[in-house]
């Protein structure tokens, strides 16, 4: 019996719970006796952390063009998925991913209003044409998720970043951007409500997991 590598994305609005449920997810997995990596976007390697702090926290990124904003997160991208995502899938191990494409629909098109085609064609680029098995969108309201950062923000002495302190009307499309893109591509995006407790979201996430892949996530 091979152990074929899933890919497993998160995404949802900031503060819906992403990086907790991927670490989360990737503890239930390696219990089971998987190999699984978490990686992240923008991020996952050394460049791409340096080019999220540009894009997040260092003041270069301030005022940048959206075209320069976007393909920034498709170079992110391109690094992760050539020397991380790939040779990890290639070798077995499950990959599950805080944040991936639909980030960039989401952020650059509906937010932004960036052309949506032109993301889906830059996303292919930068992916080599790599789908997730697996999306799971944490959704949250806007308010909610405001409440959310500002207490995480107030707790670790941070500071809003660009993304986030953009205002209520982004937020509130990019909310909705995942929504139409969860309905559009419903055979691999899973909606879970976000503003659940977060064991209640964990045992949700497992279960769309072993439903997904059948239970048999041993089995070729
Ligand atoms: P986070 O990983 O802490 O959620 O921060 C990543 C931020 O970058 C978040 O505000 C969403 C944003 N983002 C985009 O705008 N486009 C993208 O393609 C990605 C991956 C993230």
């Amino acid at each position: 019996m091979t152990k074929i590598g899933k890919f497993i994305t998160f995404e949802g609005p900031e503060g819906s719970g992403k990086s907790t449920q991927a670490a989360k997810l990737a503890e239930r997995l390696k219990a089971d006796g998987f190999e699984v990596i978490v990686t992240r976007e923008p991020g996952g390697t050394a460049v791409g952390e340096a080019i999220r702090n540009i894009l997040q926290h260092d003041s270069a990124g301030e005022g940048m063009p959206a075209s320069t904003e976007i393909l920034l997160f498709e170079a992110s991208r391109a690094a992760l998925m050539e020397t991380v995502i790939k040779p990890a899938l290639d070798k077995g191990t499950w990959v599950i991913c805080d944040r991936f494409s639909d980030s960039t629909t989401v952020y650059q098109g509906y937010g932004r209003g960036y052309d949506i085609d032109t993301l889906l064609s830059l996303n292919e680029t930068a992916t080599q044409g790599a789908e997730p098995d697996l999306t799971i969108l944490l959704d949250l309201e806007v308010d909610e998720s405001f409440k959310r950062l500002e207490k995480r923000n107030s707790e670790a002495g941070t500071e809003l970043d660009r993304m986030e302190r953009e205002d209520r009307s982004f937020h509130e499309r990019v909310r909705g951007g995942y929504l139409e893109i969860a309905a559009k591509f419903h055979g691999r995006c899973y909606i879970i409500d976000g503003s659940l407790d977060s064991d209640v979201v964990e045992e949700a996430v497992w279960s769309v997991v072993n439903d997904r892949f059948n239970g048999g996530m041993n089995e070729d």
